[in-house]
Formats: structure tokens, C-alpha cells, sequence
């Protein structure tokens, strides 16, 4: 049994205590979510550059896609593999469907594509399985990277978010979440506001969503439709000077990328879950979506 001095028990509590008690928030700046006001405006405002779409021979995938493939009950055998290489990037993203995924590996080329490629280059693995409407999750640990959409995920706000937590997980290179560090924490604390209800869920989910709307500031230079205007303004600062030129600017060509994971067997026994110990956040649920293109 682990005997530790009271004093030094309360005094983890009470450094726990303070993380979560910074939310819930009172005030909410965006009440129907993020995708109606900033979707619009990320279609007409990114373009995806340029890619290659290679599809791999069947019977081969990387491990951490028949992981996440098997988990999300894709039957053996129907996992699609694809190289996917930007004209911004000479190493290929390695992205992996289920067969019967709700998102085409063109939408997912398109989505992820239209991410400044410092901020893409967080994520290791795309992947996409089918679902009922949309939810989607990132897996953060520090020998993980991957995003994993869930269904008909065709909003680039969630392509955000999603990839918003790799960001969180590794943008600073020191293994830390950004969102737990006294600097953003201090700076929700500054603030009278979260963006949206889902933020208001974990320190993280606000992180996630505070990327939404810095990567739309990012691009028009101001700030859409706030119920109250400024109410989230140290969040953004902290969030934009920790990561606006290394990660949110447009640009420039990737140096570094995390690793694909090694190529095994597309091969899984029905319902057999193999996951190692990665942190898995989500799954992040969205509401009022407001679709982009379909193609
Ligand atoms: C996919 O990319 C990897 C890494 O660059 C490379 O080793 C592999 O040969 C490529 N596969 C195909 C089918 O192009
Ligand atoms: C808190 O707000 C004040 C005034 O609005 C600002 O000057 C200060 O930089 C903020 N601090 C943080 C940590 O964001
Ligand atoms: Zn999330």
C-alpha cells in the first residue's frame, strides 16, 4: 500500500482540485458550436495543396491503423492503405479507411491537406471508419500521433480539433499538454468565457476548440461572431503565442515528422482489441454541424 503523509495527500488533491475547477466556465461565446460560425470560412478561405494518392497492396497496414481498424470493428481484410504526399512534404502521410468508412480518401486528403503542414505534421496516422453521424478521437501518447474520424466527419472545424489535441500533446516537444500548463490555465483563469459548451467539458476540449478559432484568426485577422467579444482574448494570446508562427502560419515545407509505425498483417481475429496503452482522447462529439464539400 502506498503510505503517504496526509499533508502530502492533501496537497495533491488540492493541486488537482485547481486544474478542474477552472471549468466549468460561465459564459459561453459561441452557443451552437464552432462549425456554423468558422466552416464556411475555412472552405472559402484554405486550399489543400497539391497530393499524390498511392494505395498500398492489399494484406499489409501500418500497426497503429489495424489497431484502431480492429477496435472500430472493420472487418479483417477491408483496411485500405494509402501513401498520401503533399507538394509541401516529400514524406507521405500514411492514411488507412475501412473499406465502408464514411469519408472518401480524396475528402480526407482534402481535410487534412487544408491544415497548415507545421500543424499537420503533429499527426502521425489519419484514419477513418464508418459511424453514425460524427465523432472522432486523437490518440496523444508520446509514441502515438494518430487521428481517427468516425463517420461522415466532413468539417473542417473537427479535422481541427482532432488534430488541435496532437498539438496540445506535442507542439511545445516537451511531451507536456499545452492545456494542463500554468500558462493556459492561467489564462482561462484571466478569461470570462470558454468558445463553446463542448469546451467547457475538459481543459483540452477548450484547447481544441481555442485552435478552431485561432486558425480562423489566423486567416482573416479577426475574430467571427462572438456573443462576447474578448471574452476569450488571453486563451487566444496564450494560444497564439505558443504555436501561431511554428504551427497555425501557412507555408514552408514539413521538418519534422513523427514516424509511421511498422508495417504488419492486415490480419485481426473478429472483435479482438489490441491497443496498447496510448491516451486516447474522445471520443469528441460535435454538434450543428454545417457540412463542407463532398467529393
Ligand atoms: C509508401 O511510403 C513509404 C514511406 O515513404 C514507402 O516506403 C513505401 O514504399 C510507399 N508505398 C507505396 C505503395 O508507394
Ligand atoms: C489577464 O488579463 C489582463 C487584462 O485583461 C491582461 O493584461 C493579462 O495579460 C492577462 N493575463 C493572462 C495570463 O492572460
Ligand atoms: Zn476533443
Amino acid at each position: 500500500m502506498l503510505n503517504l503523509p496526509n499533508t502530502l495527500v492533501l496537497a495533491l488533491l488540492a493541486a488537482a482540485g485547481s486544474v478542474y475547477a477552472q471549468l466549468p466556465r460561465p459564459l459561453i461565446n459561441y452557443p451552437l458550436g464552432l462549425s456554423p460560425v468558422f466552416d464556411e470560412g475555412f472552405f472559402a478561405g484554405t486550399a489543400a495543396p497539391s497530393a499524390t494518392i498511392v494505395q498500398w497492396a492489399p494484406g499489409k497496414a501500418p500497426q497503429a491503423c489495424v489497431n484502431e481498424l480492429a477496435w472500430n470493428n472493420c472487418l479483417s481484410g477491408r483496411a485500405v492503405v494509402y501513401n498520401v504526399t503533399y507538394a509541401d512534404c516529400p514524406t507521405p502521410w500514411i492514411m488507412c479507411r475501412c473499406d465502408n468508412a464514411d469519408l472518401s480518401i480524396y475528402q480526407m486528403t482534402n481535410f487534412f491537406g487544408r491544415m497548415p503542414v507545421h500543424l499537420r505534421s503533429t499527426v502521425r496516422h489519419v484514419i477513418a471508419t464508418h459511424g453514425e453521424g460524427c465523432s472522432a478521437y486523437a490518440i496523444t501518447g508520446p509514441d502515438d500521433g494518430d487521428i481517427v474520424m468516425q463517420g461522415n466527419c466532413n468539417t473542417q472545424s473537427i479535422w481541427l480539433h482532432e488534430t488541435g489535441h496532437q498539438l496540445d500533446a506535442r507542439g511545445l516537444g516537451t511531451g507536456v499538454g499545452f492545456s494542463t500548463s500554468p500558462t493556459f490555465i492561467n489564462a482561462l483563469w484571466n478569461d470570462t468565457c470558454v468558445a463553446d459548451d463542448y469546451g467547457n467539458t475538459a481543459l483540452w476540449e477548450e484547447f481544441a476548440q481555442m485552435t478552431v478559432v485561432s486558425q480562423s484568426h489566423v486567416i482573416y485577422g479577426y475574430i467571427q461572431q462572438q456573443q462576447y467579444p474578448g471574452c476569450f482574448d488571453s486563451q487566444l494570446n496564450a494560444l497564439e503565442t505558443a504555436f501561431k508562427t511554428s504551427h497555425l502560419t501557412y507555408g514552408g515545407t514539413c521538418h519534422t515528422r513523427i514516424p509511421a509505425t511498422p508495417t504488419v498483417n492486415a490480419v485481426w481475429k473478429r472483435g479482438r482489441i489490441d491497443r496498447r496503452g496510448g491516451k486516447r482522447i474522445g471520443p469528441c462529439k460535435f454538434d450543428h454541424l454545417v457540412a463542407g464539400h463532398k467529393h
